[in-house]
């Protein structure tokens, strides 16, 4: 079986962005792939190492998150980052193989250097995708479905392996090197319109809302602004709604956007049918998630038992690095 590693950061609760970005791919690959989910708690602190009281409620916001739209802890694994001495280790061998300009020119670390300050971008933060890195190599992943935003790291990764392969490897792939898998459905705006679904945005719906909460966000979110009476033509291609409906309502796309396009549907009536198709989507999640959230012990054990795991194919892995890198003996 080929493997996949990904997940996300523990800095709080996953929204439908995530879902349709990754998590739908997740469900959809674990019974064809051996299936690693990170919790990257570790990466959390580049930007939350001031608010370590965050972390701890993100570790298990992620693992409930993760678990409650589908991901069976019978097949896959779910680890703790820091838990794995080899993601660690695999960090610092890499980081003598990377310049400090190409992670500089990492269009990510660019967009939070932009957000956060240059100046106070510190080390860590900077030096996030060779982390990660190692993040998806201690177990040697085949592939790793991500929100194209993650795309630039992947590439950043690929380039280390195969550095350290040419170097280290004498003929021989001691790494493998993982190609990303990038979702078909393209990224999900915020509901004010903007191009990104963010916690820090206040823009999201998440996977953790109630049914109410789902109507009410959906009933906020900005629509063609020119169509101000329901006898107005509407434009959907300017209409965050539309959008959404293109992502959970995909049989029904070309249709509203028809009946928008000649008055025959009120903007009321679009967002009700598109907050009945995100809670449809999201119901089943509910319980699962009730059930979790009443067994947390063992959403706990879930994460010991796969870091256990990750720790055993992780140890070697750095033997196997180790030993081709000469620093053993
Ligand atoms: N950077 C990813 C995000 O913000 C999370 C992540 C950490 C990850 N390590 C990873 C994703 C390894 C894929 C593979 O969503
Ligand atoms: Fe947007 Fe729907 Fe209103 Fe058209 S009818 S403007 S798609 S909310």
């Amino acid at each position: 079986m080929k493997r996949i590693l990904t997940g996300d950061r523990t800095t709080g609760k996953l929204h439908l962005g995530h879902y349709v970005g990754s998590l739908q791919n997740r469900v959809r690959l674990q019974d064809e792939y051996d299936t690693f989910i990170i919790l990257a708690d570790v990466q959390a602190l580049t930007t939350h190492f001031e608010k370590p009281e965050l972390i701890n409620k993100g570790i298990y916001d992620a693992a409930i998150d993760n678990l409650s739209v589908g991901l069976d802890p019978d097949k896959v694994t779910i680890f703790l980052q820091s838990k794995i001495s080899a993601i660690a280790e695999l960090t610092i061998f890499y980081s003598m193989m990377v310049s400090v300009n190409s992670l500089r020119h990492n269009p990510t670390i660019k967009t939070e250097a932009k957000q956060y300050g240059y100046g106070d971008l510190s080390y860590g933060f900077l030096g996030y995708p060779v982390s990660q890195t190692a993040d998806i190599t201690f177990c040697n992943a085949d592939l790793v479905p991500v929100g194209e935003d993650q795309l630039p790291h992947i590439e950043l990764g690929r380039k280390i392996v195969r550095r350290f392969n040419d170097l280290y490897g004498n003929g021989r792939i001691i790494i493998n090197e993982p190609e990303a898998l990038i979702s078909d459905t393209p990224r999900l705006v915020g509901l004010d319109g903007n191009a990104k679904m963010g916690k820090s945005l206040n823009n999201a719906i998440y996977l953790s809302d109630s049914k109410e909460i789902v109507k009410a966000k959906v009933k906020s979110a900005v629509t063609d602004k020119n169509r101000i009476s329901v006898k107005d033509k509407g434009n959907p291609d300017i209409c965050t709604v539309s959008k959404y409906h293109k992502a959970f309502n995909g049989g029904d796309y070309e249709n509203i956007c028809e009946m928008c396009r000649n008055a025959d549907i009120g903007c009321v009536s679009c967002k009700n049918l598109l907050s009945e198709k995100i809670n449809l989507l999201i119901e089943p999640f509910r319980e699962k998630r009730a059930y979790y959230e009443e067994n947390i012990e063992k959403v706990r054990e879930i994460i010991i038992e796969g870091s256990k795991k990750a720790n055993i194919i992780g140890n070697k892995t750095v033997e196997n690095v180790k030993n081709a890198m000469s620093i053993d003996i």
